[in-house]
């Protein structure tokens, strides 16, 4: 399959420059699109053939589901039979944003969108380009994040072709996603609400509007944690994982970086090429040292393009300075457990 790639500017781009990728979704084609998160890999949500495509060319297991993007609140009205008061005051506060809701499903969603389950994830992305993608194609569209399965999830065009390039319709280039690790999911249909992914928008902030929250025992998991329910069926596959072996080191910063130089040293002696994620711009003594930044914010919009820049660089292991799990600092040490198999080591 030929894929074809769209350059577009979010704040400048022209509806007729989008014609191919509305005309891609309303066939029932396969495109990838900017987000503010990371960039999707979408489908109309209600052509049963198409989303199944998703599945197969992700190679994405058929018991996990995938988030319905919309374009206008009105919408969550059509696909969920239940709009909880909550629900409500989310929405007014963080949509458009980084934020995915669980909702009792309405029967017009299809069961492959949902993998079966009886909830509906939806979201409403803060991208001009995927707004205009939904309303122009007139319809819901279902989407992961555009990656093979067990990768890191593209932050830019860049690393949807690697991974996708000849097996989808369209690409939608707009450089850089803003956010860089995915929106955070929400399941309403517990009480008090269950978070299952931290994300875009803080613990922090949701308890602002909704009081506490319970946080799904996946996202305080020290370790795999192997009997996963089917209420959050994805959480049960290794995610975001680069190539090489990945182990983070969590602690005081001194601890730390004798910790990590103690590693890579240990490393070095097998003959091992050994990459460095650090937040401390701490000069290691190591073979490639990354910085991704300072502030959490900078943190999360660079980790995935690093795990990536480490696989082609062949490095053979990527060690991580740990960072503190508030604000955005809780998905990011989500991922990066995650991304290690749980090799976390305390410094
Ligand atoms: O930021 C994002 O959320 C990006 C962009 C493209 O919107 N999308 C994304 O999709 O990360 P994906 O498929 O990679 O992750 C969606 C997560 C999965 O862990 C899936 O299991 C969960 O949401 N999910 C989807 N529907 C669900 C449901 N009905 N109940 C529980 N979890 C659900
Ligand atoms: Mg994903």
């Amino acid at each position: 399959m030929i894929t074809k790639i769209i350059k577009l500017s979010e704040k400048s781009f022209k509806i007729d420059e989008i014609k191919i990728a509305v005309e891609t979704i309303i066939n029932g084609g396969l495109v990838a699109f900017p987000t503010e998160t990371v960039y999707g890999l979408g489908a109309n949500a209600f052509n049963i053939e198409a989303v199944e495509k998703i599945y197969e060319v992700k190679g994405r297991p058929k018991d996990n589901p995938f988030i319905v993007h919309i374009a206008d609140k009105k919408d969550v009205s059509k696909l969920a039979s239940e709009i909880p008061v909550k629900a409500e005051r989310l929405m007014k506060k963080f949509w458009p944003g980084p934020l995915t809701l669980i909702f009792k499903k309405s029967k017009v969603v299809p069961d492959v969108a949902t993998a079966g389950l009886d909830t509906v994830a939806i979201r409403m992305p803060d991208n001009k380009i995927a707004s205009a993608l939904i309303k122009e194609s007139k319809v819901p569209i279902a989407a992961p994040s555009a990656n093979l399965a067990g990768k890191p999830s593209p932050t830019s065009a860049e690393h949807v072709i690697n991974d996708l390039y000849g097996k989808i319709d369209v690409i939608i280039d707009s450089g850089k996603t803003r956010i860089g690790v995915e929106s955070t999911v929400l399941d309403l249909t517990t009480h008090p609400p269950t978070l299952l992914r931290p994300g875009g928008i803080t613990l922090e902030e949701l308890e602002s509007v909704l009081g506490k929250i319970k946080l799904h025992p996946v996202v305080k998991a020290e370790r795999e944690i192997r009997k996963i329910t089917a209420k959050s069926p994805g959480m049960k596959y290794r995610h975001y994982a680069p190539e090489a072996d990945l182990i983070v080191v969590e602690g005081k910063e001194r601890a730390v970086r004798r910790k990590i130089q103690e590693l890579v040293n240990e490393y070095k002696s097998e003959k091992k090429k050994v990459g460095i994620i650090t937040i401390s711009k701490h000069d290691y003594d190591s073979d490639v040292i990354k910085f991704a930044g300072k502030d959490l914010t900078t943190i999360a919009k660079n980790l995935f393009r690093i795990f990536r820049e480490f696989d082609k660089e062949r490095v053979n292991v990527i060690i991580a300075e740990g960072v503190k799990t508030s604000g955005m600092g809780l998905a990011i040490m989500n991922r990066l457990k995650k991304a290690s198999g749980y090799n976390v080591i305390k410094a």
